[in-house]
């Protein structure tokens, strides 16, 4: 398994690109399901959980290819007749279970191992099969995998989600394209890859009103056609990225960036006492004097503080003057970057959901462990920032969700390497 070093080498400079939105890349690549005309994605990110999902698709009869070194992934599901997802693919990754609605609406039937339980928490899919039942489909769970038919096809509903759960939306917006009648998905998920995905099925000759907003209509139709679809900019890497000259001091411009992607981070990161400025091409980021300034965090839907930029945000906090407190209302166990920031020096306590910062000085370089994709990438960016040598193992996480994390921050002027273990 591979290692990342990291030294702290003072202020950054230059500029990061932003690649296509994992998040959105997951939730796109299932809907060639939902046609039998070619589906192509372009500004796909390379990473290892599209690979899964390519994966995924063909066992289920696709045929997927990656073109233009990752960048271009071209899908064709006229063939697709396989409706089972098996366990030994889920389990590496939850997002397979987005396969579940488009299944249901291509062939009336699916059959998709549970994902099982992951370091940040359970993740159930409970709310999943409440909308896709009020939808007509009956599911069962069996031995580990939910049973699914819909024996006279799908039909609209109205379906009000306890929770703005964003699989859940994605898995019911794409099951409602091809239903008998109306749907209307109230208290709906609006993080941006909502609004891509329904984009892209509109391409496709959806019907799909209210997309980013908690209430979101389909009108079922017949049949979807192909599309060539951009997958929107990934807001997570960019709020990632946006924490390195944060950390670190300097001057970094994140191309491709959106400030509308991140209201929320983008407003603690100027309470914090970083600069953000929009320029032609993306983000610019700066922290030029002083230190940075303690500043209370609350994880919530969109458009609230993204849970998946809780752990990189923890690290920056760890050298502000003061203390901060991080409550962690999305996952129930997402805190396990506190451990492994101790042993950086960084004063945390954590209760519950909620962890308190005491911020240092200098943190100091240290052997740390990465557990999951974003506390993973946290431990890099409390390293740009530590005195001497960081060595992060298990950076497998890392690939999953950064494109050459090295690179990129290496091109600003970091001192970091990856060694073969
Ligand atoms: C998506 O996961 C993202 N993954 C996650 O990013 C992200 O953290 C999460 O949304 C929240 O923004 C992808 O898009 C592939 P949820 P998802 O359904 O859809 C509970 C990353 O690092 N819940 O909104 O699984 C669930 O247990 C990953 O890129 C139920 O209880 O998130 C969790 O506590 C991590 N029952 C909360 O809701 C359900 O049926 C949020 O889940 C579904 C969810």
């Amino acid at each position: 398994m591979d290692k990342i070093i990291v030294t702290g080498n003072g202020p950054l400079s230059g500029q990061i690109p932003i690649a296509g939105a994992k998040n959105a890349c997951l939730a796109l690549m299932p809907a060639t399901l939902l046609s039998e005309e070619p589906l192509t994605l372009t500004n796909v990110p390379r990473l290892s959980d599209i690979a899964t999902m390519s994966e995924l698709l063909q066992s289920l009869g696709a045929e997927v290819s990656t073109l233009a070194d990752g960048r271009v992934v071209a899908m064709a599901s006229h063939n697709a007749e396989n409706h089972v997802a098996q366990y030994d693919i889920v389990r590496k990754m939850r997002a397979s279970n987005l396969v579940l609605g488009p299944l249901l609406a291509r062939h009336g039937r699916a059959v998709v191992s549970l994902p099982g339980g992951c370091a940040i928490g359970a993740r159930p899919m409970d709310i999943h099969i409440f909308g896709l039942e009020k939808m007509g489909a009956e599911i069962e769970l069996r031995e580990g995998y939910l049973h699914a038919t819909a024996p006279g096809g799908l039909k609209g509903a109205k379906i009000a989600l306890p929770f703005a759960s964003v699989g859940a939306t994605e898995n019911i917006l794409m099951a409602a394209t091809l239903a008998r009648g109306t749907t209307v998905i109230e208290n709906a998920a609006r993080e941006p890859e909502i609004c891509d995905l329904a984009a892209c099925l509109s391409a496709m000759g959806a019907k799909i009103e209210g997309a980013g907003t908690s209430t979101i209509t389909i009108e079922g139709v017949h049949r979807l056609h192909g599309a060539t679809h951009p997958v929107i900019a990934d807001r997570i890497e960019l709020g990632t990225y946006m924490i390195a000259p944060a950390i670190a001091g300097g001057e970094v411009e994140l191309t491709g960036g959106r400030a509308d992607l991140l209201p929320a981070f983008i407003e603690k990161l100027e309470e914090a006492g970083v600069s953000v400025e929009e320029t032609q091409g993306g983000l610019k980021v700066a922290r030029r004097n002083g230190r940075i300034r303690a500043v209370d965090v609350r994880t919530e839907v969109f458009p609230g503080f993204p849970t998946d930029l809780q752990a990189q945000m923890m690290a920056l906090l760890c050298t502000a003057e003061g203390e901060s407190t991080l409550e962690e209302t999305i996952f129930e166990n997402r805190f396990m970057h506190a451990p492994e920031l101790m042993r950086m020096g960084a004063e945390i306590e954590v209760h519950g959901g909620t962890a308190r910062v005491r911020g240092v000085e200098r943190l100091k370089g240290a052997p740390v462990m990465a557990t999951d994709l974003r506390a993973s990438v946290s431990l890099i960016l409390a390293g740009l920032a530590a005195e001497g040598e960081t060595i992060v193992s298990r950076v497998y996480h890392l690939d999953r969700g950064y494109e050459h994390v090295e690179e990129k921050l290496r091109g600003v002027g970091a001192r970091i390497e990856r060694v073969k273990e």
